[in-house]
């Protein structure tokens, strides 16, 4: 009788040791995961790689180039991590980053309200604006208000095709990307591009012919690395390394190699 109560005492002991452990261990799990969480090795990023000078494939170049390109290697080296590159079309972005297949978009994305809805974005990385592209002999398209009741193509998911929607009787095409649309123009299909100043810029900058840029700016808008809603310490890490950057020097470095130096305003 004495002999089976002790039994009973060890027994009920040692299952409390098993379930304390067992208690111990979760907690153990749950703590490595939230660490793994915040210590991330790599930083799955995209953009929609086809915005000079902003991202851009060199053909004689492994890696993306342009701006954005630079300025995200740059805060990843500032944050300790490795920076993973992939190119989704413009308007599959957002929808990647709510899905949780990547960790930010970089892609001369402007911050605005209607996308705060859906992403976080970082401060404000490059000051734009949109204005518009037409042939050169074109001498009746002076400003957006001369669009009206015009042909005018626009990269599908901008702000551009957002605004130029507002324009009255405008017959407007959405195409994959911006240099579509330029060749749209240029076979005289549509009556202009509307695009980011810098970008047009860039692109007549190139040397393409019969093409212009007019003067007048629709917006003025500003870039920023957008991030998933549920990662606001991924947005207050990149915000310190891109102030770092600020203060080293080295984003007016990553800016004076693709804007002053190829004299694009
Ligand atoms: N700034 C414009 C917007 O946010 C156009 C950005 C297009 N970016 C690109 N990589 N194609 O809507």
């Amino acid at each position: 009788m004495k002999l089976k109560k002790i039994l009973c005492v060890l027994t009920a002991a040692f299952m409390a040791m098993t379930l304390l452990a067992g208690c111990g261990g979760g907690g153990d799990k749950k703590e490595a995961d939230s660490k793994a969480k915040s210590e991330m090795k790599v930083m799955r990023v995209a953009g929609s790689i086809d915005f000079a000078p902003f991202e851009f494939q060199d053909e004689t170049k492994k890696e993306y180039q342009g701006f954005d390109m630079d300025l995200i290697r740059a805060i990843g080296k500032e944050m300790g991590v490795k920076v993973e590159i992939s190119n989704i079309t413009f308007d599959g972005l957002i929808p990647a980053l709510e899905a949780g297949n990547i960790d930010a978009i970089i892609s001369g994305m402007t911050i605005n309200d209607a996308r705060k809805k859906k992403v976080l974005f970082s401060d404000a990385y490059y000051e734009s604006g949109l204005t518009m592209v037409v042939a050169s002999d074109n001498s009746t398209i002076k400003t957006f208000k001369d669009l009206e009741g015009k042909k005018v193509a626009v990269q599908i998911g901008t702000t551009s095709a957002a605004e130029v929607r507002k324009i009255k009787d405008v017959k407007i095409t959405e195409l994959d990307t911006p240099s579509i649309c330029f060749m749209e123009l240029m076979a005289g299909n549509v009556d202009a591009v509307v695009n980011d100043r810098p970008v047009n810029d860039y692109f007549i900058s190139r040397g393409f012919d019969g093409v212009k840029a007019l003067p007048e700016r629709l917006t003025a808008e500003e870039y920023g690395i957008a991030i998933n809603k549920k990662n606001p310490e991924l947005q207050k890490k990149v915000n310190a390394a891109l102030k770092k950057l600020r203060e080293k020097g080295e984003y007016q470095k990553i800016f004076d190699k693709w804007f002053a130096a190829k004299k694009v305003k």
